[in-house]
């Protein structure tokens, strides 16, 4: 029994000095041991190709953006400089800023609906226009929007295919209605227009024209290349093969006009660049608008009678909607003959 008794002490003795000799601070940690053996190799992957990359679809070696780029950078949206000044302003960024386009279709806005300018703001460029690296494949060329507009002056729709993108932009800021006349108290008075210095729509009145809408004096009706050409303003300045320089394709003219050579169809533009010269005179002779010794032509700020009044603002409507009537033939007619009586 002494023998288990000593084995049970050493027992107890190697116990407790393990015990202390745990509960003691740590050494210092060991030298890392050497790497193990490499593992098995894995079945190799497909090596990837350009091909693989949906960014191809459009960076590629072909003239797909390059040459869009070349036809746009000669266009107005490409080279002109408005947005600079106007793109900072929340009444103008929704038409001068292509940045602040997109966030207002984005936003289900119109022009009139920005609370602020753009700090940045851009051309009209291939973001304002199509989706661009929104899913990153092809599909981006999608129209950044393509639907119906509710045309802020008139209340009225324009539906007009690709032309609805152009339209958001291209519709009048305002109409005569915008101009009438207030007397002391601040009422308006009937058949009476302030003209000021800017006695017109804005430039973007191309839309308002091909339906026949405003409140010129003459009551319009859609023009037939409204109801007819197919993607209205896409169809015409653009064409078949989507050109860029955003100038009336004589293709899509000859398609209706068969064998016409330029645009001035059935002798149209020059009957209607004489009549406009005609009601040039009438309304410098009248005073209402004055020439300047560099040959500049300006409205003459005052107020008019309703006639005389319509004259001038059609006289500065032809000028703003730049298409010498070929937006609507019938109503630009009809409205130039009622300018020309309203000064006899
Ligand atoms: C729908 C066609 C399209 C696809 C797909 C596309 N891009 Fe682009 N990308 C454009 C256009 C258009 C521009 C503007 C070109 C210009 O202004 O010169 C552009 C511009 C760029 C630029 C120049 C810098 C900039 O942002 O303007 C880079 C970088 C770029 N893309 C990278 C990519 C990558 C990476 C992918 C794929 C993940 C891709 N793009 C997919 C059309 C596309
Ligand atoms: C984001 C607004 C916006 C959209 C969308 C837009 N435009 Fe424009 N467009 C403008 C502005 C602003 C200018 C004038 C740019 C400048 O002078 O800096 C202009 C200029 C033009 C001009 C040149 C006019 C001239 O005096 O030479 C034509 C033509 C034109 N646009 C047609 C179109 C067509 C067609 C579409 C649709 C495919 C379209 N625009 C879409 C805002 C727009
Ligand atoms: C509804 C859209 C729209 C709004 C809002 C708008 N513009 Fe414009 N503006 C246009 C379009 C479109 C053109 C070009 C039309 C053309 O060339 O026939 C244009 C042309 C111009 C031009 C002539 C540019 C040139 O190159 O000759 C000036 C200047 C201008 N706008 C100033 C302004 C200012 C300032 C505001 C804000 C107070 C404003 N615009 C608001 C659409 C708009
Ligand atoms: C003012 C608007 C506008 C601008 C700016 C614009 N595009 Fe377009 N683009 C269009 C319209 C409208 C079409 C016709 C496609 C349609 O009706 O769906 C088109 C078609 C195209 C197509 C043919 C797409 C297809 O599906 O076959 C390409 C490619 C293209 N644009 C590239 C560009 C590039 C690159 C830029 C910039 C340099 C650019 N666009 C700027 C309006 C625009
Ligand atoms: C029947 C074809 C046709 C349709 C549709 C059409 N246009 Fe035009 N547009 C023309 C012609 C032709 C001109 C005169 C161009 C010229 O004299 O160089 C013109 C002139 C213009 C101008 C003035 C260009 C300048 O150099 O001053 C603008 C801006 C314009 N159109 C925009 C539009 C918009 C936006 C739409 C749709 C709402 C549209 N057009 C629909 C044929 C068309
Ligand atoms: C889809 C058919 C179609 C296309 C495309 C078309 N037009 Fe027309 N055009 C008409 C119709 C229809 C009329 C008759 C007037 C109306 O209905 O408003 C007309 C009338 C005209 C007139 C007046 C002619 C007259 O005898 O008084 C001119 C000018 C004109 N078009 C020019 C153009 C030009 C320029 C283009 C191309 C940029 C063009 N048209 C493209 C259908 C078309």
């Amino acid at each position: 029994m002494k023998l288990n008794k000593m084995l049970v002490f050493v027992g107890v003795l190697i116990i407790a000095t393990a015990f202390i000799a745990a509960c003691g601070a740590p050494g210092p940690q060991g030298p890392e041991g050497p790497a193990g053996p490499a593992g098995p190799q894995g079945e190799a992957g497909p090596a990837i190709t350009a091909a693989d990359l949906t960014c191809t679809e459009c960076h590629n070696d072909t003239s797909i953006i390059s040459g869009k780029k070349a036809n746009w950078e000669e266009s107005l949206h490409g080279s002109g400089v408005a947005f600079i000044e106007e793109g900072g302003n929340k009444s103008c960024a929704g038409c001068h800023s292509g940045a602040a386009f997109s966030e207002m279709v984005a936003a289900g806005g119109n022009f009139s609906t920005l609370e602020s300018g753009d700090a940045d703001p851009t051309h009209q460029d291939c973001r304002t226009c199509h989706q661009i690296h929104v899913t990153y494949t092809g599909d981006d060329w999608a129209l950044e929007t393509n639907a119906p507009v509710a045309l802020v002056t008139s209340g009225a729709t324009f539906d007009g295919g690709s032309g609805n993108l152009c339209a958001n932009c291209h519709q009048a800021r305002r109409y005569m209605a915008n101009f009438v006349a207030k007397d002391a108290a601040g009422a308006p008075i009937p058949g009476q227009y302030a003209a000021t210095a800017r006695f017109n729509t804005h430039y973007s009145v191309q839309v308002d024209v091909l339906m026949g809408l405003g409140d010129f004096g003459v009551t319009g009706e859609p023009s037939g290349h409204y109801t007819k050409v197919e993607n209205t303003c896409a169809g015409c300045h653009m064409g078949d093969g989507a050109s860029h320089s955003f100038e009336p394709q004589l293709a899509t003219c000859q398609g209706c006009h068969e064998g016409v050579e330029d645009f001035n169809v059935n002798g149209f533009l020059t009957g209607f660049e004489e009549k406009y010269a005609e009601l040039e005179a009438a309304l410098l002779a009248k005073g209402m608008l004055s020439k300047a010794a560099d040959g500049t032509i300006s409205t003459v700020p005052g107020t008019y009678e309703e006639g005389p009044a319509q004259a001038l603002f059609f006289y500065n409507l032809v000028h703003e909607d730049g298409s010498e009537g070929i937006h609507n033939p019938v109503y630009f007619t009809a409205l130039m003959d009622n300018a020309l009586a309203a000064l006899k």
